[in-house]
Order: C-alpha cells, then sequence, then structure tokens
C-alpha cells in the first residue's frame, strides 16, 4: 500500500462538543491541523457552551449554525476553504445530515467527508429495533453520499473503551461496576474495546489517506479484543476483589429493547448485536472498499482496555502498581466508594 498523505488539510467538524466529536477535535489541534467546529446556536446547554469554549482555548475555530441549514453550509464550506468534513452528530440528529451532504456535492471542493458512524458496519449489522432504525438512517446518509460520488470514509471503531453497560450510550463516562457485574448471556461472546482518544487519533489519521478513500475502516485492534468474563476479570485485578456475576439472558436485553425506551432501547438493541449475536466479530474483513486500521498504522500503538481500567480505577482512588495489580488505597476516595464493594 502507498504511504499515507501528510494531514494538513483545513478540517469542519460537526458535533464537537458531543461525546464522540470531542475526541475528534482535540485529535485534530493536536495534529496542528486547521480545525473549525460547528457549534449549535442556542440549544446548546451550558455544558456543552463550556466545551466549545474550551475547545476554542485550545485551537478550534468555532462557527455558529446547523448542518441541516443549506445555504450556510454551502457559505461555510467556500469561506473557509474546507478540504475535510467530520460529522459527529448524535443518533436523533443523522438525518440532519442529508442536508449536509447536499451542500458538500453542491461545493464540490471537500476532498473527503466522513459521516457520523463510530460504531459498526451498518450495511452489515442488523440489530433488532429500536438500534435498526437509527442503522436505516446511517444506511440513507451512506446512499445519498454514494449517489453524489463524494470522496469518503466509514470508520466502524466498535465500542468504546469502558464496561458495556446496556442501558447507557456513553459508558466511557461512568466506572465500570462496583457492586456486581452484569454478564449478557455466557459471556463469552468478544468485541473491541477502543479509548475514545485512540477514536479521535485514528479517524484523523485516515481523514486524508489516500487509502482510505470510499472505504469502511474497522478498527481491530488484537489486544483490545476482550469478552465480558474477561474484562470482569480484568476489572477485578484493578479493585483487588471479586464482585458477583449476575446473567443478563439475551431475552432481557431483547425486553428491554423492546421498551423503546429512548435512548436506553437503542443501547440495549446494540448490546444484545454485540455480546449475543458477535456482530463485531462474525465476519473478516477483506472486501474491496474495507480495511483494518491496524493494517494501515502498523506502528501506532492503541491504548490498551488494561491501561483504560487503570484509569478509572485510579479516578475510584486506587493505587495500581506497574503491572495493573491494586498496590495501596487512598482511604478517603475509597471510603466513598467502597460501600458496595469487595464485601
Ligand atoms: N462506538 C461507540 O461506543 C459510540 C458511543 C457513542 C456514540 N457513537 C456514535 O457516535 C456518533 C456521535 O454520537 P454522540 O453520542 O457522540 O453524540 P452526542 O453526544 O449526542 O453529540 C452530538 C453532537 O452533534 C451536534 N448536532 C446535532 N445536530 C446538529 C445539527 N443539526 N447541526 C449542528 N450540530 C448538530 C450536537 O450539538 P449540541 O451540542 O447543540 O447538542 C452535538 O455536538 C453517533 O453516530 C453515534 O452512533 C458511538
Amino acid at each position: 500500500m502507498a504511504a499515507p498523505t501528510s494531514g494538513s488539510g483545513r478540517v469542519l467538524i460537526v458535533g464537537a462538543t458531543g461525546f464522540i466529536g470531542r475526541f475528534i477535535t482535540e485529535a485534530s489541534i493536536a495534529e496542528g491541523r486547521p480545525t473549525y467546529i460547528l457549534v449549535r446556536p442556542r440549544s446548546s446547554s451550558s455544558s456543552k457552551a463550556n466545551t466549545a469554549e474550551t475547545l476554542e482555548k485550545k485551537g478550534a475555530i468555532v462557527i455558529h449554525g446547523l448542518m441541516n441549514d443549506r445555504s450556510l453550509m454551502e457559505a461555510i464550506l467556500k469561506e473557509h476553504e474546507i478540504e475535510i468534513v467530520i460529522s459527529a452528530a448524535g443518533g436523533a440528529d443523522i438525518l440532519d445530515q442529508l442536508t449536509l451532504v447536499e451542500a458538500i456535492k453542491s461545493v464540490g471542493t471537500v476532498k473527503r467527508f466522513l459521516p457520523s458512524e463510530f460504531g459498526h458496519d451498518v450495511d452489515r449489522a442488523e440489530p433488532v429495533e429500536p438500534g435498526l432504525t437509527m442503522y436505516k438512517e446511517k444506511r440513507k446518509v451512506r446512499r445519498l453520499i454514494e449517489e453524489h460520488d463524494l470522496p469518503y470514509t466509514y470508520i466502524c471503531c466498535n465500542s468504546i473503551a469502558s464496561w458495556p453497560y446496556y442501558d447507557n450510550r456513553h459508558p466511557a463516562e461512568v466506572l465500570p461496576p462496583l457492586d456486581q457485574f452484569q454478564i449478557y448471556g455466557d459471556g463469552n461472546v468478544k468485541a473491541y474495546f477502543i479509548a475514545g482518544t485512540d477514536i479521535g487519533k485514528f479517524t484523523m489519521m485516515t481523514a486524508d489517506d489516500d487509502r482510505t478513500l470510499n472505504k469502511s475502516v474497522h478498527f481491530r485492534p488484537p489486544r483490545n479484543k476482550y469478552n465480558m468474563n474477561e474484562l470482569a476479570a480484568l476489572w477485578e485485578t484493578k479493585l483487588g476483589c471479586t464482585l458477583p456475576r449476575v446473567i443478563i439472558t439475551e431475552d432481557d436485553l431483547l425486553s428491554a429493547a423492546a421498551e423503546n425506551c429512548i435512548p436506553q432501547s437503542i443501547v440495549a438493541s446494540f448490546t444484545h448485536d454485540i455480546f449475543i449475536k458477535g456482530c463485531q466479530v462474525n465476519f473478516s474483513v477483506d472486501g474491496p472498499n474495507e480495511v483494518e486500521v491496524c493494517s494501515l498504522y502498523p506502528e501506532e500503538p492503541f491504548r490498551t482496555v488494561d491501561e483504560c481500567f487503570t484509569e478509572f480505577a485510579a479516578k475510584l482512588g486506587k493505587k495500581v502498581n506497574p503491572k495493573g495489580e491494586v498496590a495501596a488505597q487512598n482511604p478517603v476516595m475509597e471510603s466513598i466508594a467502597i460501600a458496595a464493594t469487595c464485601s
């Protein structure tokens, strides 16, 4: 494969104040790229306004607007000579991207578009509802991109490195369990767990790499492949004790999905797809329009799940030695969290 081209293109990131968008924006700034972020006016909560401010202080250039305002998007793309557009719109706003796609088509100067994907291959995976509806919307965006012959990259980064709570769409924002593990099925189905910072870093590396043009990029670092039983055992080494396991059956997950309580039921349907059906591991990445990220950047390390769990333990006040084992405990932090653990 040819060597990647250098990363200096002017980037516009939509959804920079969101969970995934923040990681991508920070990676883009860290790479020294001119990084513009589209921030929704008014609608943002104060915490999101703070996020925009923080990103601005780090070097992002804030533009206010909505991606579903076509004339505004055309003006922004032209005025700032944007070469790469990355969308990290949330699940409820996936179809807003259709207008953005039309604007990119009409301007005709964008060299790469990365739509809001950042999960599974939505053409391949078939979760139960209500997750399926989100995939159908993501597929619709893909088809419009392809119909307009726009240069694209689809990022299929699998799961975020954290405990995969079946009712929390941003599990990396909470600690792994302190009282008991909920294990899906027999706990033996594997998945890939990627640190948010690596989702950002590798997304930016692909964004103007010739080898990822019009391809799906799958994130499959071998060391980040775990099943739930292994994940639980790893967290126990950080806690320094064992926790009870409770089985969440396939039927339990299907019932949680069928409740159609949004967004929790969407997460339940994806959890079923990952940990019961094995949607991340039941195919090989060998099609003409897909590539595995480690084969592109073999020298570039991924943060391991072990490192991410060590970081969670540090938040708990656990002192972890270089081997990743509990060496000592901070009594103050410990007293806050300990009530339910290690009894
Ligand atoms: N692999 C994983 O584990 C994982 C986990 C979570 C999400 N994901 C995927 O990652 C993607 C992003 O999800 P997320 O949870 O990070 O989303 P999120 O936290 O809800 O953030 C969405 C962002 O999009 C912005 N936005 C929405 N509609 C917009 C519009 N019309 N114009 C401009 N900005 C708009 C929001 O602006 P405001 O700040 O104004 O709301 C926010 O900044 C989704 O495709 C999701 O499926 C993957």
